[in-house]
C-alpha cells in the first residue's frame, strides 16, 4: 500500500472512531493509537495547552500517546511541539539535530512532524506530534493528512 493509500483509510476509519464521541482524551487516545498503528511511527502524540500549575499562562502536557515515555512539559516556543503552538502552523523536521532548540525526549528520534490542534474559536489547544527513527520521514503528504486527522478534532475541542 502507499503512503496516500495508507493514509486515506486512516482518515475513514478515524471519521468512524469518534463518530458522536463528545470526550477528547478518549478521541486523542484512539487517535494516537490509530495513527501509530496503520503509520509504524516511533512515537506518536498529543500535547495539551493547561494552565501552569504555578504562576501565570500555560504550557503543554503530555496527553494520549503512543510509544517510549516522552518528558511531560513544553514551554511555549520551546521545542518544535512548542515553536509549532507559537507560529500556529505544522512543522516539519527533517532532521532533528538542524532544529534549534528541539527537545529530545529520545535519542533514537531523528526526525520529526508537529501539528497544531485548533479549537473551534481558533485557538491552539493541542500539538500532534510524531517522531520518526529515520531521517526525513515526514513530507506534504503526511502534513496534508495529519492536518486533515486534527481538524477532525476540532469539533469535540469546544
Ligand atoms: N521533540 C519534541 C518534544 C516531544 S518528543 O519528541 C515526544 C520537541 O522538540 O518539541
Amino acid at each position: 500500500m502507499t503512503k496516500i493509500e495508507k493514509y486515506s483509510l486512516l482518515c475513514e476509519q478515524i471519521k468512524a472512531l469518534i463518530e458522536g464521541e463528545r470526550d477528547v482524551v478518549a478521541v486523542m487516545a484512539n487517535v494516537a493509537a490509530a495513527i501509530h498503528e496503520a503509520m509504524g511511527f516511533w512515537w506518536t502524540g498529543f500535547y495539551c495547552v493547561k494552565p501552569k500549575a504555578e504562576g501565570e499562562g500555560s504550557e503543554l502536557v503530555l496527553g494520549p500517546f503512543q510509544g517510549p515515555v516522552a518528558c511531560m512539559h513544553i514551554p511555549f516556543g520551546r521545542g518544535v511541539c512548542g515553536t509549532a503552538w507559537e507560529r500556529r502552523q505544522t512543522i516539519v523536521v527533517p532532521d532533528v539535530e538542524q532544529f534549534p532548540g528541539h527537545i529530545a525526549c529520545s535519542s533514537l528520534s531523528r526526525s520529526e512532524i508537529v501539528v497544531p490542534v485548533f479549537s473551534e474559536a481558533h485557538e491552539v489547544v493541542a500539538v500532534l506530534d510524531i517522531d520518526s527513527r529515520d531521517l526525513a520521514t515526514f513530507d506534504a503528504t503526511d502534513q496534508t493528512y495529519l492536518e486533515a486527522i486534527c481538524a477532525l478534532i476540532t469539533p469535540i475541542c469546544k
